[in-house]
């Protein structure tokens, strides 16, 4: 069963985000096959009005980022127990607009997932090549790098890793589906070889997936399912992207 995110980024304001997490919400309780699991990640301000807009809908409300502490003196900071207590399910961490635009490493990202597991939260780490990397043929090798540096040792029962090409980000790029098969087959075997096993494990892509294009991008070997940015911000084309598998 695909797993599809939506990532709301810096978008959305009371009526308009409540709107379109209602429209997904409908669609996912409507839908009787319900062949797909579904998640809404808005920005903080919008996690309890978002949360009472899909409760019962069998969508599941996420965090886009949160603090590696619990609590303290951390100005503007949020905290994994917090999103917990405003409902979240899961939390989206080491994005590459947080690694690139907030400078967090990787010893930071690792620290945050910690916290959030620690909380009882299901994790969403991102991980990803920039342009350059890959053109100078170490894309494995980054992305390797930031799975050992991101990731806790400790493996938990539910955790997703979101392989997003910092350059298919917001570029209307995608990766050949040779390149997501590749990379996905290679998380699998770095995972798997230091956690001992893969079980709890789904593995998704994330990078200008559209309605248009998610069909081909879901139906590459090991790819189980997407992290949506741009096109999740309208109701019909995320739903579009989470049909397009069935
Ligand atoms: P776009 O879908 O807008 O390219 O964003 C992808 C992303 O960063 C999701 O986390």
């Amino acid at each position: 069963m695909p797993l599809i995110v939506s990532n709301w980024k810096m978008n959305g304001l009371g009526a308009d985000g409540v709107a379109l997490a209602s429209a997904v919400a409908a669609k996912v309780k409507a839908d009787p096959a319900k062949s797909r699991e579904v998640a809404v990640c808005p920005p903080f301000t919008l996690l309890e009005r978002v949360g009472a807009a899909i409760a019962g809908s069998g969508v599941g409300l996420g965090g886009q980022d949160c603090a590696p502490k619990a609590s303290g003196a951390f100005t503007g900071d949020v905290s994994a127990p917090m999103l917990k207590d405003a409902g979240c399910f899961w939390v989206i961490l080491g994005h590459s607009e947080r690694r690139a635009g907030h400078k967090e490493t990787d010893a930071q990202v690792r620290a945050k997932l910690e916290a959030a597991e620690a909380a009882g939260l299901a994790t969403i780490a991102c991980v990803g090549e920039t342009l350059a990397e890959r053109e100078a043929g170490k894309a494995l090798e980054v992305v390797a790098g930031q799975l050992q540096g991101s990731l806790p040792d400790k493996r938990p029962g539910r955790w997703v890793v979101a392989y997003e090409p910092v350059w298919a980000i917001g570029t209307g790029k995608t990766a050949t589906a040779d390149d997501i098969k590749a990379m996905h087959a290679h998380i699998r075997s770095c995972l798997g070889r230091r956690h001992g096993g893969l079980a709890g494990l789904s593995v998704l892509y994330g990078g200008s997936v559209k309605g248009d294009n998610a069909r081909e991008i879901l139906g590459v070997p090991g790819v189980d399912g997407a992290l949506v940015g741009g096109a999740s911000l309208k109701a019909e084309e995320f739903w579009a992207i989470c049909t397009a598998r069935s």
